[in-house]
């Protein structure tokens, strides 16, 4: 088959929560998109939704990244500009029932597609880490030099993957990598029409306080409310979904220098369980029923982002907070209770 001529980015795991969101927004940046999803956490339902949310559409294409051949005929039937590599498996619970699910879809998956991007001279790569990579003991803010030490596989998994990267860089000084460094991502595009729409029972918080507000669960649990922060509970860094996406996009479009290049995408700012439940009821106007229960085990204190280098270095900087977070999941609730499942 004879490659098209137009470039496009190659989008894994395109078909997620982050990955929706990240498409609309380089589709109206004019990027052609080719994504590549195994729906194992998503349907292909939300890349309509994707469509009707940017005025075009993406090139969906069924795969697993863990397939090289796959991800190799894929590589050589379109003029792949750059990589951003989604695809992944992403709950820290079920990474320590089922590690080597994680380490083979998390970290072979990745290697696969890097294999097949060697062989198709495409060496523009964007990676989905986390700020689970970082010592949960660590000083606060944490900046991108801060120690690191996952305590979890799923932790493991991004850590390895990104020794991965610095080692094929150091092999071969063409590879122009980016790594993204993603605090706790909150909210929904404005539309209304994308959203974070887990397939199972959700254990993040901002998905569960949603899910109480809508009814689907009668009360939540905060976990935990000794802990040293202003009000006992844990405190985090959320970032809005569309911030986190323009992240991408301000990456893609800094793709000018090799090397090994990462980032923090947070906005700073720490909030605590009780903030997030209280901006919650107020964007709401519902009342979330809660029970306090002991900590949850693996959870550290706080964690919030010194995002300085990314907004120096990559001109990108968050532009919502807690507020619109919760007003955009809370309408993407009320106007999707199923989240894409159609009615009945
Ligand atoms: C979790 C993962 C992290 C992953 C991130 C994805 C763990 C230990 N960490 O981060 O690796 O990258 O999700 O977004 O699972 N909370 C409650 N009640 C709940 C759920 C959560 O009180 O029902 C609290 C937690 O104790 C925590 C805060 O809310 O203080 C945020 O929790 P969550 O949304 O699960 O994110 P993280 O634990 O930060």
């Amino acid at each position: 088959m004879s490659k098209t001529k137009q470039s496009h980015i190659l989008v894994t795991g395109g078909a997620g929560y982050i990955g929706t969101h990240t498409c609309v927004e380089l589709l109206e940046q004019g990027y052609e998109l080719v994504v590549v999803d195994n729906l194992s956490n998503s349907c292909e339902y939300a890349l309509d939704r994707v469509d009707k949310a940017a005025g075009r559409g993406v090139t969906y294409i069924w795969a697993d990244v863990t397939d090289f051949h796959a991800m190799d005929s894929v590589m050589e039937s379109f003029n792949i500009e750059a990589v951003v590599h989604f695809a992944a498996l992403k709950s820290v619970g079920e990474s320590v029932v089922n590690p080597l699910a994680y380490y083979e879809n998390n970290v072979a998956g990745t290697i696969s597609v890097l294999r097949a991007m060697a062989k198709n001279n495409i060496k523009k790569f964007i990676f989905s880490s986390s700020a689970t990579v970082y010592d949960p003991k660590g000083k606060m803010p944490l900046k991108e030099n801060s120690p690191l030490g996952p305590i979890n596989p799923y932790g493991q998994t991004k850590l390895m993957t990104e020794k991965i990267l610095h080692d094929l860089y150091a092999s071969d000084p063409t590879w122009n990598i980016t790594i993204l460094r993603y605090f706790n991502p909150a909210g929904a595009h404005k539309s209304g029409l994308i959203g974070e729409d887990p397939n199972d029972t959700p254990n993040n918080l901002v998905p569960i306080i949603t899910r109480v507000a809508g009814g689907r669960m009668e009360e939540m649990t905060v976990f935990g409310k000794d802990y040293p922060t202003h009000d006992g509970t844990g405190v985090r860094d959320y970032i809005h979904i569309v911030d986190l996406a323009n992240g991408h996009v301000a990456a893609l479009k800094k793709m000018t220098e090799p090397g090994v290049h990462i980032f923090n995408l947070g906005t700073g700012k720490g909030y605590s369980v009780l903030d997030v439940i209280k901006a919650f009821e107020k964007a709401s106007s519902k009342k979330i029923p809660y029970k306090t229960v002991g900590r949850r085990k693996g959870d550290a204190a706080e964690s919030y982002a010194d995002p300085s280098k990314a907004k120096e270095q990559l001109a990108w900087q968050t532009k919502f907070g807690i507020e619109e977070m919760c007003s955009t999941a809370w309408q993407w609730q009320k106007k999707n209770p199923l989240g894409f499942k159609r009615p009945q």
